[in-house]
Parts: structure tokens; sequence; C-alpha cells
């Protein structure tokens, strides 16, 4: 197996991962001492194989690429946020799915399961849609059994991690300080962060839905972060995973306000996606709220159909925008 894989692979590299594809089916793991790049000799721990397209991935930290997500001039931020789903089969026919289609003035960002970072990432190189982490730890490294570090993340091949999630907030208790010590160490590996803000149904109810986006934006961006490595993504904790979704009224306000605090910082060009129940029926009018600079689906992304649907609405925006 060694042997036909020297004889018939091509290497391309792009920051954080290299991909090997193989003019011979290959179908399993095998372990690989060393393979050459444009950078050098480099070792690899391990190379992950895709039998039906004759594509494999080695895990080989490659120097970081320093330019953010949206220095490519993309109009319209479309992210899928699998969380915990799904099986490894059915995510590896999503990513074919999603690699199979491009959307213009939209960019497309998959935040899979830490675990299938580097096989969602060869599966969608050479197509504009970029991996990402769903969370990182604030250490570069140590003792903290079950976490993973941001630069870990980056030599996986993540670009961007998503940070604050209100399912991490709620599940792992954490709060804004955490989260801005979390966005300072996926700086500091290279990484663009994805800040999520959002309130409650109680605090909507309450009247005060703004004020407590207010405080989580106060306390979850650290200070002085530069514009263009930073995206938010307002989620009203109500809406996700509900099916309800905040009406067009709600997001205005919302992402008007936003933008207010954003300015007053020098961070008027951070993009402000929304999310919480993105569907294909819903999108054009969510796109079409000023303000809204793309989506975060959690449920509509694990069908490619659906996703697909989204980017474009995201397109149409992006076309109606430019
Ligand atoms: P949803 O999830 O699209 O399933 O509501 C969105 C999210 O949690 O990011």
């Amino acid at each position: 197996m060694p042997e036909c894989y020297a004889r018939s692979c091509k290497l391309s590299a792009r920051p954080g991962q290299l991909t090997i594809s193989c003019a011979v089916p290959v179908s399993a793991a095998w372990p690989l001492q060393m393979v050459e790049t444009d950078g050098g000799i480099r070792a690899v721990d391990w190379v992950w194989c895709d039998a039906a397209s004759g594509r494999a991935g080695a895990m080989v930290p490659l120097p970081a690429d320093t330019q953010s997500v949206r220095g490519r001039g993309i109009e319209v931020i479309i992210a899928a946020n699998w969380k915990m789903n799904p099986p490894l089969a059915d995510a590896a026919a999503l990513a074919v799915a999603y690699a199979a289609d491009s959307f213009d003035g939209v960019t497309r960002i998959l935040f899979p399961p830490a675990p299938y970072l580097v096989q969602m990432g060869v599966r969608l190189d050479g197509t504009d849609m970029l991996v990402g982490g769903q969370d990182c730890h604030h250490n570069a490294s140590g003792a903290h059994t079950g976490d993973v570090a941001a630069g870990m993340l980056a030599d996986c091949g993540a670009r961007v991690v998503l940070l604050g999630h209100s399912e991490r907030r709620a599940d792992h208790g954490e709060d804004d300080a955490l989260v801005a010590t979390k966005a300072a160490a996926a700086l500091s590996a290279g990484l663009d962060v994805m800040i999520c803000v959002g309130e409650t149904l109680d605090q909507r109810e309450a009247g005060s839905a703004e004020a407590v986006v207010t405080v989580q934006l106060e306390g979850s961006v650290p200070a002085g972060i530069d514009a263009s490595r930073l995206m938010l993504a307002y989620e009203p904790v109500w809406a996700i995973g509900t099916g309800k979704v905040a009406g067009v009224e709600e997001i205005a306000a919302m992402h008007a306000a936003i933008q207010q605090w954003l300015a007053k910082r020098d961070l008027a060009s951070v993009p402000i996606l929304y999310g919480g129940s993105v569907k294909p029926g819903n999108a054009d009018a969510i796109f079409g709220v000023p303000d809204v600079g793309g989506a975060l689906v959690g449920g509509a992304s694990l069908k490619a159909e659906d996703f697909n649907g989204i980017c474009s609405a995201g397109a149409r925006a992006a076309a109606a925008r430019s």
C-alpha cells in the first residue's frame, strides 16, 4: 500500500492541511512516515483515506494562513454548525454534497465535530468552504482532559472558531469573561473568531433583550480586537432548534443595536450573522434585513438540500447588495 501511494500520489498543500490525491483507490488508514511538500520533508502522524474518491488527508502542521476569512472580499457568510451530529458516514456524504456546489458572493464555513476536522477539510479541499472548530480551550496546552487547544484546531485545518454559543454557555457554564479569554487564545493561534450572543425568552419578554446582548458583547469581545478577525452571530436562544424564528423587525432592531455597539469601537466592518431556525423558506427574508451579514445554521445544515437552499438565498442577497 505505501508503495502504490508513493508512486501514484499528488500532494497539494494549503494552510494547515495537506491533501494527497491518489490515482489508486485506497481504503484504510495506515501509518506513513514522511512526505515531501513545498516546505520540505515533513513527518506525518497518520493519514486518512477515502476509497470512493481516492483522496486522502494527512495531519501535517503547515504554516498558518494569516489572511482572515473575511479578507476574501465576500459579502455573505453562511456557516453550518453541526453541533454533536451526525455519524461520520453521514458527515462524509454531506461534505461531498456541499463540495458539489459553490455560491457567488457567499463564503461558507463548516463547523464539524472536532474529530472530523481533518476528514471534512480534505473533502472540502479545493472548494470555497472553510472548516472551523466549535470551541477551543483558553490555554495553549496543558492538563485539560477532553479539551482542544486553538492551535490544535489550526493544525487540523481550521481557519476560525465558534465561541460563546448558547449551548456552551448553558451546558458548560461558560461566561462572557471565559469567552473573551478563549477568543484571545484563538487569535494568538492564527484563527478568526465567531462570537455568539443572544437572549433567552424570559429576557426578551422582560424587555431586556438589547441590554443582555450588550452586556454579552462588552464581556465576550476582547478589547482592541482586529475587526478583520471577528464575526458575530446573534442567536436568540428561544429560536435555536425550536422552529421559532425571530421576526424581521426583531432581527432588524437587534442587528442595528449590535452595529451601533460595533461602530463605537471601530469595529463597524464586522459582519453580524443571524442564527436560530434559519431555513430555505425564511432565508431570503432574513438576508433582506439591513445589517444581517449571513447566517449560522444548525439543524438545516444537516440536510444538503436545505443548506444549499440557504446558500442560494445568500447568493441572491449578495447579488442584490453588490
Ligand atoms: P438551528 O441552530 O439552526 O438548529 O436553530 C442554530 C445554532 O445553534 O447555531
